[in-house]
């Protein structure tokens, strides 16, 4: 082989080597169904940002301000939820909101602005917290 020869062969492996690595990276990036780590982080950073921990508490086990949200998943539907934190007060019927009322001051906001996607991470969230 000439050197010329080797300059290209050399280049040709460096090549094939970063395409195989980015197909790689790729598939886990976009793998449809997220690792359950990368998808709870997503709802938690979310929840952050629409402070419901300052009323729900940082572990969601309720504060002066919200209740607990760990085990209320046998009460909900993902669909339900979701409608839910858009309209909350469609709710205030329910014997369980009825309490809800007469213990919190403030009531639970509307997240209606909220892109629906979004509030679909945080119902899987809150439906995957433990039945208490
Ligand atoms: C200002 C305080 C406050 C904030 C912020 C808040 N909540 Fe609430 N939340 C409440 C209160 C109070 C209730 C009880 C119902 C009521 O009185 O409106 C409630 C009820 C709920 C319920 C129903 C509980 C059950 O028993 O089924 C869910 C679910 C919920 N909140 C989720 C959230 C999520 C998710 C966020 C953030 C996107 C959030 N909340 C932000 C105060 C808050």
């Amino acid at each position: 082989m000439t050197n010329a020869q080797k300059w290209v062969a050399l280049f040709l492996v460096v090549f094939i080597l970063l395409f195989v690595l980015l197909k790689i990276t790729r598939k886990e990036e976009s793998g449809g169904n997220m690792n359950y780590s990368a998808y709870e982080e997503n709802a938690v950073t979310l929840m952050q940002n629409q402070k419901c921990f300052q009323c729900h508490g940082s572990k969601l086990t309720g504060t002066e301000k919200g209740p607990s949200l760990v085990g209320i998943r046998k009460y909900w539907s993902r669909d339900a939820l979701i409608n839910y934190l858009r309209n909350p007060t469609s709710y205030a019927s329910d014997a369980r909101f009825e309490e809800y009322k007469k213990q919190y001051k403030e009531f639970m906001p509307s997240y209606e602005e909220v892109d629906t996607k979004a509030l679909g991470k945080i119902a899987d969230y809150i439906l995957s917290l433990p039945a208490k």
